[in-house]
């Protein structure tokens, strides 16, 4: 039994990809599998927390006692996060959420024609920016920032620029790590401090996230 830290806390966490549908068959996504976010849920529930668990379409299952909330779309995760959002204490962004979507979904399957084929995209809505930015029950905010270069400024500028009180950095261009693997290694940057955290599990590494968020609570 572990001591009951985030007893009383409200904690609401994305994971998963995105999918954003080019057709009635077909959509842009990405290889995230959950596992980071699951596992993050699993940590906030076994040091007492209630857990709202805002899922993309993933293979795992979720974590007794979740609140499991199914979405597919970035769209449908902005709406979600910020119904959850203002009754939380802590949001955590762990969906890779797709930055662009068609600009228009065809209602038919869409049928072979030339060589090339070109797809006009448009911008996503930033769900995790759009909690952040919240004027009222704005939750403490932790992104994740999934780069594969300039891992500490990229981190750090997205920190700054979507207005977030934490941002746990992952660097997935180390093989074996990041996406839809078993194990992670983050760094986790505050506004005016860092901690890393070595590559281990996705469960151990989610549990020392969840004790570094739980000191600011
Ligand atoms: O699911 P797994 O296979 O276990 O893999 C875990 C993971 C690698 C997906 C995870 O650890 C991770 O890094 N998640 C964030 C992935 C991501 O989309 O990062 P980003 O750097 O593109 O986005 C930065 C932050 O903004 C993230 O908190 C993201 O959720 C958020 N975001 C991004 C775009 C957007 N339109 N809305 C957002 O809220």
């Amino acid at each position: 039994e572990q001591p009951q830290l985030l007893a009383g806390k409200t904690i609401t966490i994305t994971s998963g990809p995105t999918r954003e549908p080019l057709d009635p068959v077909r959509f842009i996504s990405n290889h995230s599998s959950g596992k980071m976010g699951y596992a993050l849920a699993q940590a906030a529930l076994e040091l007492g927390a209630k857990v709202n668990l805002i899922s993309g379409p993933v293979t795992i299952k979720a974590p007794a006692g979740a609140n499991l909330i199914n979405i597919e779309s970035a769209e449908q995760l902005l709406n979600e996060s910020l119904a959850y959002a203002v009754h939380s204490d802590a949001f955590i962004g762990c969906a890779a959420v797709a930055d662009y979507r068609a600009a228009n979904v065809a209602t038919q399957k869409m049928k072979k024609q030339g060589d090339e084929l070109t797809l006009t995209l448009v911008k996503n809505p930033d769900v995790i920016a759009a909690v952040a930015s919240l004027e009222q029950g704005r939750p403490y905010t932790v992104g994740f920032a999934a780069e594969t270069q300039n891992v500490e400024s990229y981190a750090k500028g997205k920190l700054k620029n979507k207005n977030l009180d934490m941002i746990c950095a992952n660097d997935v261009s180390k093989s074996g790590l990041g996406f839809n693997s078993d194990h992670n290694a983050l760094t986790l940057y505050w506004h005016n401090q860092s901690v890393e955290l070595p590559a281990t599990s996705k469960t151990e590494i989610a549990h020392q996230v969840i004790e570094q968020l739980a000191k600011h609570l």
